[in-house]
């Protein structure tokens, strides 16, 4: 059993990562869920955060933290996510009552992680701000973290530019603070999160009876549309890795690297760059994942909406 704390701008693949972590209470102790502006505005990832645990009946704490990143200017991915950040599936107006909780995410993770009796292992798919801002406000609690596990960069290349990702690229500065923390990460870029797709007959197997596969087919037929502008013919549920890597971390493959982030304000910012070179000074801390065993990846996610859809 991992005890975990989930920070998250939901995001239609933020979603799935969600429900899959709360499908499987026997492997993954949540914490806490926290949310940092990034596909959408904070005030919209944050009601799309509710959304999503209030259909799955879920009882973890949310908060919300940063509305922007540390230095940059704030730019949502609209195109990529819609409007309200989820676009596609209609929620009753219930589901906004979820509670959030009067704690800034960042304190709220501060005490999460204070009171945990074992190490946390943080999950991040959203720009990394709130947990920058953990790090250098609560210095202290490097030391009770096992590992982050996180969506974002590339090492081959990017998405937002030629060589950057949208979660390191909307917090570049906060990226550095977190790849050298000198803390072990595990990092699912989009060398692996572009091979973990879910095709369109898949999608449509989730277009029968049940709120959570109304709310996934919703979902994930809008976000295959909003693939097409980026060329891909199958729809890559990029954040969905973090979690599944931690359920089940031999479907991946990866190799280990010292991880750093461009930070300066050439057409570089933003990427991500592995030193490959057999350094003695290479600590190697970053396990970047290049590879994952798609249909056992897919079958995680199947599993874990069936069982909520039970619930
Ligand atoms: C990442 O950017 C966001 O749009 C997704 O939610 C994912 O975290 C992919 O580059
Ligand atoms: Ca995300």
């Amino acid at each position: 059993m991992k005890n975990i704390v989930f920070d998250c701008d939901p995001g239609h693949d933020d979603a799935m990562a969600l429900f899959e972590a709360l499908a499987n209470p026997d492997k993954l102790n949540l914490l806490g869920i926290t949310t940092v502006g990034g596909n959408q505005t904070l005030e919209n990832v944050t009601r799309n955060a509710q959304h999503i645990l209030s259909v799955a009946h879920a009882n973890i704490e949310l908060a919300s933290g940063q509305d922007r990143p540390l230095v940059k200017e704030f730019y949502p991915a609209t195109n990529a996510h819609g409007d309200t950040g989820m676009d596609g599936p209609t929620f009753d107006n219930a589901d906004t009552n979820y509670p959030i909780s009067s704690q800034n995410a960042v304190t709220f993770l501060h005490k999460k992680i204070q009171q945990s009796s074992e190490l946390i292992t943080i999950v991040a798919t959203g720009p990394l701000t709130n947990i920058a801002l953990l790090f250098k406000t609560f210095p202290d609690v490097k030391d009770s973290i096992d590992k982050i596990v996180l969506m974002g960069g590339g090492i081959d290349h990017g998405n937002i530019t030629k060589g950057a990702e949208f979660n390191i690229w909307t917090d570049p500065e906060a990226a550095k603070i977190v790849f050298t923390a000198g803390i072990p990460l595990v990092m699912a870029g989009l060398d692996v999160t572009e091979k973990a797709y879910i095709t369109y007959d898949e999608i449509q197997t989730f277009n029968k009876p049940g709120k959570i596969n109304q709310v996934v087919y919703a979902l994930l037929s809008f976000y295959f549309e909003s693939g097409k502008q980026f060329g891909f013919k199958n729809s890559p549920i990029h954040d969905l890795c973090t979690v599944s890597y931690l359920l089940n971390p031999n479907i991946f493959t990866g190799e280990h690297y010292s991880v750093d982030v461009v930070t300066d304000d050439s057409e570089a910012r933003g990427m991500t760059v592995a030193d490959k070179r057999p350094l003695p000074e290479n600590k190697n801390s970053t396990l970047v994942l290049m590879d994952v065993k798609r249909e056992q990846y897919r079958d995680l996610l199947f599993e874990a909406i069936n069982r909520l859809n039970e619930k």
